[in-house]
C-alpha cells in the first residue's frame, strides 16, 4: 500500500474549474435510488439468509435521535426542533421496542462491533433514558472490549455528568459539533455556541477514558472570513483533537427549508470559500494532522491514518471506519442499514415510526437490493475514497469482469482526469494524485451509473 496516500496538494485553480455538484456516497447507490418495493418483508427475508450463512459476521448498530432544542439555520441532518422533553422519553419506548424486534429477528448472542448515536442531538434526551437504551443494548447484543462505540455531542447544555456517564456506559469516542467560534457566524446561523463550553466537554471527556474526540467544523457559512475561521482553527488545533471534520457548506435551501433564514448575500463568494479551504489544509498538515479523504483530517497515529496506510480502511454511513466488514442495523427515524447486499431506511416521521411499531412491524419505509453491478461499483468507489487507488486486477478476479472494457465509457472520462492531472493511469491500476484528492468525489461519479441516466445534478451540494 502507498505510504504517502495521505499526500495532499490543494489546486485552487483546478477545484474552481472542476467543481461539479454530487453526493458524498455514504453509499452507492445513494440513497435517492432506494424504493418501496424493498419492504419489511423483504428485510426480514435478507436476516434470514444472514442467519441461513452462520450469522456470525459483527455488527455496526447505529442509533437515531432525531430531537434538538434549537434550530441551526444551515442544518441538512434529519431532526425535529422542540422543547418538550416528554417526546425523547416517548421516542426512547418506540426505540427499544424496535430494538428487541430487530434482535429477536437477528438471533442471540449477536457482537456488536461499532456503535453510533447520531442525531440529531442524541443529548437531547436524559441521563435516564441514555441509560434505558444502554441496559436494552446490552440485553440483546454482546459489546467487546475493543469496539469503536461513539456519540455526536451538541456541547451546548451538556454537563460533565452527562460526559462521565457516557463515558462509564462503555463510549470511548465522541464527536462535538463546532462549526465556528465566530460571534458573527454564530449569530448568522442561529447557534450561539461558547469556547469555553466546548472545551470544557472536550476535557470531561478526555477525563472520563474517552479514547478519541473529532471536531465538526463547517466552511462556507454566512458571515465566515478568512480571519474568523483562521482564528476558530487555532484554537481547535490548540485543544488537539483527534480527528476533525471540515464540512463544505451545502446550500440548498428548496431542500433543507430552514437555510432560507440564511442571507444569500451573507455568504463567502467562491473566492473566499477556497481561500478558506486553503488555509484550512495548511493549517491542518502544518499542525501535524494527515488528510483522510472527502473532508476529513486526523492525526497520523490515529487508527484511521494508520489504516489507511495499511489498506484497511471503510466508509460507512457515519463516515470512515476501521471496522470492515459488519453488517449494520440501523434504529429510529430515518435510519439507514445495511444487511448482505441490501439496504434499507426507516420511516422519516416519528408518527409513521411509532404507527408501524404499533402494528408490531418493523418501520421500514424502502429500500435496495444490489444488483451485481452495484457491488463491483460500490467497491471502486469505497476503494476510491478510502485509500485513492484500486488496483484492476483485483476487479477483473474479484468480480470476473475485464475492467477496462466493462467500464470502456468510464474510462473515457477518466482519461480526462488523467489530463488534467488528477490521476496517473496504468494497464494495472488507477492512482488518485495529491491533487486530485481533493476532487475525490467528482472521480467517483464517473463510476456511479446513476448519474449518466439522471438529467440535472442539481440536488446534492457542490463538491467545494
Ligand atoms: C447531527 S450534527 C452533530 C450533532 C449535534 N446535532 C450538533 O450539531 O452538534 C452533524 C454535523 O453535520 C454537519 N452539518 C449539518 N448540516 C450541514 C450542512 N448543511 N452542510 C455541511 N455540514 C453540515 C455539522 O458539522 C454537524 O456538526
Ligand atoms: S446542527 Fe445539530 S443541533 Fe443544529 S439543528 Fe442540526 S442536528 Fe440540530
Amino acid at each position: 500500500m502507498n505510504k504517502a496516500v495521505n499526500q495532499l496538494v490543494v489546486d485552487l485553480e483546478l477545484i474552481r474549474r472542476l467543481d461539479k455538484n454530487g453526493p458524498r456516497y455514504t453509499s452507492y447507490p445513494t440513497a435517492d435510488r432506494f424504493n418501496d418495493t424493498f419492504t419489511a418483508e423483504s428485510y426480514r427475508q435478507w436476516i434470514e439468509k444472514r442467519k441461513a450463512e452462520g450469522g456470525a459476521k459483527p455488527l455496526s448498530l447505529y442509533i437515531h435521535i432525531p430531537f434538538c432544542n434549537t434550530l441551526c439555520f444551515y442544518c441538512a441532518c434529519n431532526k425535529i426542533i422542540t422543547k418538550d422533553r416528554s417526546q425523547s422519553a416517548e421516542y426512547v419506548r418506540y426505540l427499544i421496542k424496535e430494538m428487541e424486534m430487530q434482535a429477536a429477528l437477528l438471533g442471540p448472542g449477536q457482537v456488536v462491533e461499532q456503535l453510533h448515536f447520531g442525531g440529531g442531538t442524541p443529548t437531547f434526551m436524559s441521563d435516564d433514558e441514555f441509560r434505558q437504551i444502554m441496559a436494552a443494548i446490552r440485553r440483546h447484543f454482546k459489546l467487546v472490549e475493543d469496539g469503536e462505540y461513539s456519540i455526536e455531542i451538541d456541547p451546548r447544555k451538556v454537563s460533565n455528568e452527562t460526559i462521565e456517564l457516557l463515558g462509564s456506559e462503555g463510549l470511548n469516542r465522541i464527536s462535538v459539533g463546532v462549526q465556528d467560534f465566530d460571534a458573527e457566524v454564530q449569530r448568522a446561523v442561529n447557534r450561539i455556541q461558547s469556547e469555553e463550553e466546548t472545551l470544557r466537554i472536550i476535557h470531561a471527556a478526555r477525563a472520563n477514558g474517552f479514547k478519541s474526540v473529532s471536531i465538526d467544523l463547517i466552511y462556507g457559512l454566512p458571515k465566515q472570513t478568512l480571519q474568523g475561521f483562521g482564528a476558530t482553527l487555532d484554537k481547535i488545533i490548540a485543544v488537539d483533537p483527534d480527528r476533525l471534520s471540515i464540512y463544505n457548506y451545502a446550500h440548498m435551501p428548496t431542500i433543507f427549508k430552514p437555510q432560507r433564514r440564511i442571507h444569500e448575500d451573507d455568504l463567502p463568494a467562491p473566492q473566499t470559500k477556497l481561500d478558506i479551504l486553503s488555509m484550512a489544509v495548511n493549517k491542518l498538515t502544518k499542525a501535524g494532522y494527515v488528510y483522510i479523504g472527502m473532508d476529513h483530517f486526523a492525526k497520523p497515529e490515529d487508527e484511521l491514518a494508520v489504516a489507511q496506510r495499511q489498506g484497511r480502511l471503510h466508509r460507512n454511513f457515519q463516515g470512515y471506519s476501521t471496522h470492515s466488514d459488519c453488517d449494520l442495523v440501523a434504529l429510529g427515524v430515518s435510519a439507514i442499514g445495511k444487511i448482505g447486499p441490501t439496504y434499507s431506511q426507516n420511516y422519516r416521521e416519528v408518527e409513521e415510526y411509532y404507527v408501524a411499531l404499533d402494528k408490531d412491524e418493523l418501520p421500514i419505509m424502502r429500500g435496495l437490493e444490489l444488483n451485481a453491478d452495484d457491488l463491483v461499483r460500490r467497491e471502486i468507489i469505497q476503494a476510491l475514497m478510502c485509500h485513492f487507488e484500486i488496483s484492476k486486477k483485483s476487479f477483473d478476479t474479484g468480480f470476473q469482469i475485464d475492467f477496462d472494457s466493462y467500464f470502456s465509457t468510464e474510462m473515457g472520462e477518466l482519461r480526462e482526469y488523467e489530463q488534467e492531472g488528477l490521476l496517473e493511469i496504468t494497464p494495472e491500476r488507477i492512482g488518485v494524485t495529491p491533487k486530485g484528492r481533493m476532487l475525490i468525489r467528482n472521480i467517483c461519479m464517473a463510476f456511479d451509473k446513476y448519474l449518466r441516466t439522471r438529467t440535472e445534478h442539481a440536488r446534492y451540494s457542490k463538491v467545494i
